[in-house]
């Protein structure tokens, strides 16, 4: 797939109670699954040697008590997951602002209007959970298969966070919440009318301001490279009907296709450049 520039080619488990799991998630992406037992192994720089002797690859997938997660193998040994119920995601919810804050005004959440969204790039499917949180039915799309295995593990996991200590808010924007695995072009041809806005959040070369860019972001980029055909997605969503377009870029990145929008919302790191329908 020309969007993949490294690949994965093992899935570490180290559980035994994980084995069928694991035989689940390899057989749906075609790797090889293996057990490594490391409860012997404690410091960190001696765990990533064990993983290394597995591969010649740059990542390996690993699942453990804590999830799924895609471990970098290389120097900066970055290491993510999706984690609805994160600290952080937690907090965000919890002090973010709501519907004040730059991503819900952005989308156009209203006190009485939760629009329907279709996330053109769900990624880690962090900007979905907080719009569903808020309200809003997010049709998710991720065309990766390494990252929709991450999603769906995030997602069996919050679930199962749930289930242990029941947590109506979760519940609530997980139902809210639809992982569709395949490229969103495909959304072009079944017809968009049911959704209110498209929200586009492609990947963005950070060449020098790699401490700009979060962690997670960081190993993302390693793994996939830039979205450079974000432009078909955006004059494919202008001539789809859609009445608005989000474009999530990088403070000051250019604008998509340098098409001015019509309105724009600036943070710290992000802004959000908002497109009325023209068609
Ligand atoms: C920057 S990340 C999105 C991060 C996301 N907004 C979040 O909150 O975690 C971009 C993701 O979009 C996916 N992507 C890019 N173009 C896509 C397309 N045409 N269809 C589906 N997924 C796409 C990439 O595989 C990548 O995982």
């Amino acid at each position: 797939m020309p969007f993949m520039v490294n690949e994965i080619d093992v899935l570490v488990f180290e559980e035994a109670y994980l084995r069928q799991l694991a035989e689940d998630y390899v057989s749906e992406i075609g790797i090889r699954s293996h057990f490594l037992n490391l409860d012997q192994i404690r410091s960190k720089r001696k765990r990533l040697d064990a993983y290394k002797e597995l591969t010649e690859k740059d990542f390996i997938f690993l699942l453990n008590q804590d999830g799924l997660h895609i471990q970098m193998l290389l120097k900066t040994a970055l290491c993510i997951k999706v984690d609805f119920c994160s600290p952080q995601i937690q907090y965000r919810l919890a002090k973010g602002g709501g519907k004040s804050q730059m991503i819900a005004k952005a989308l156009g959440l209203k006190s009485v209007f939760r629009p329907r969204v279709i996330d053109a790039t769900a990624g880690l499917g962090k900007d979905a959970f907080v719009l569903a949180s808020l309200g809003c039915f997010v049709q998710m799309y991720e065309r990766n298969p390494l990252i929709q295995l991450l999603l769906k593990d995030g997602m069996r996991r919050a679930r199962q966070s749930h289930d242990s200590k029941p947590n109506s808010e979760l519940k609530e924007a997980l139902e809210r919440m639809k992982l569709k695995p395949s490229d969103v072009v495909e959304v072009f041809n079944q017809g968009i009318t049911q959704f209110d806005v498209l929200y586009l959040d492609p990947m963005f070369p950070h060449p020098d301001s790699r401490s700009l860019v979060k962690k997670d972001m960081q190993l993302l980029q390693s793994l996939i490279g830039a979205d450079s055909d974000a432009s078909d997605v955006f004059k494919k969503a202008q001539s789809s009907g859609i009445a608005r377009i989000v474009v999530k870029r990088p403070k000051s990145a250019p604008y998509l296709m340098d098409k001015k929008p019509d309105h724009s919302f600036v943070g710290k790191r992000n802004r959000f450049d908002i497109y009325h329908s023209t068609a």
